[in-house]
């Protein structure tokens, strides 16, 4: 009697799983330089988001660890310190990652570096051209979230910030341009309403404060990504 109740049991699970399409995780792949992944914090409270509003059915995929953020989370992800989106593509990164772990979704906050690095909007989004292109070599369904990055005011650079403007201005009609209805690109905001003063300890990288802002973010953009 046991063993039927338990069959039981599991097939309402299983049948339950099916209908609600929890059995196949979504596998999203976080990508970025050091605001991503050293520790990146926030991408353990979005994934705690996502849990606390029952969205379980993802799997965070990179070849890179999370790292402690003071409660278990799923924390792999490709959040390479110090990394220019022209150097991924300089030396041909993102297809290796991306043949790794098959993501379905690409989240990318990337070019920080870049711009400190005095590199033209057009440089920037031409590498993120090629790294488009690749995701939808790996993927011809990928979905593409691409932020207009968090502002920057680091001490040896005054300029850094108006720079990170004009960048992030400049991705809007870019992301329209590589569009696709198959593999869509969405932009997400995460510069609006973050400050570089209370938001970040060294006017770079987020403190809590600053990760909160960036899980919030994220938060829609993804959550339509993993259920649209
Ligand atoms: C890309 O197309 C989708 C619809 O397929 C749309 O929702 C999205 O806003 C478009 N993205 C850009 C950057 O225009």
């Amino acid at each position: 009697m046991v063993s039927i109740h338990s069959f039981a049991v599991a097939c309402g699970a299983l049948l339950l799983s099916v209908v609600s399409g929890q059995d196949t995780p979504v596998r999203i792949m976080a990508l970025g330089d050091s605001i991503t992944g050293s520790p990146g914090c926030w991408r353990a409270l979005l994934w705690r988001n996502l849990q606390t509003a029952g969205i379980t059915n993802t799997k965070f995929v990179g070849s890179l660890p999370g790292q402690g953020c003071g409660f278990e989370y799923d924390g792999a992800n490709e959040g390479h310190g110090g990394i220019l989106a022209t150097g991924i593509v300089e030396r041909e990164e993102l297809p290796g990652w991306l043949a790794s772990s098959t993501p379905d979704v690409v989240m990318m906050h990337l070019g920080t570096n870049d711009v400190w690095s005095n590199e033209s909007p057009t440089e920037l989004l031409d590498a993120f051209g090629t790294m488009v292109d690749w995701m939808r070599e790996s993927n011809d369904g990928m979905k593409i979230l691409v932020a207009q990055i968090i502002p920057m005011n680091p001490p040896n650079c005054v300029e850094c910030g108006d720079r990170v403007v004009a960048f992030n201005e400049a991705i809007p009609a870019w992301a329209a341009s590589k569009n696709s209805t198959g593999s869509p690109i969405t932009v997400v905001d995460c510069w609006t309403g973050f400050d570089t003063a209370t938001d970040t300890g060294d006017g770079v990288h987020p403190n809590n404060a600053g990760n909160e802002k960036l899980a919030n973010c994220w938060y829609e953009p993804l959550r339509s990504a993993i259920q649209g």
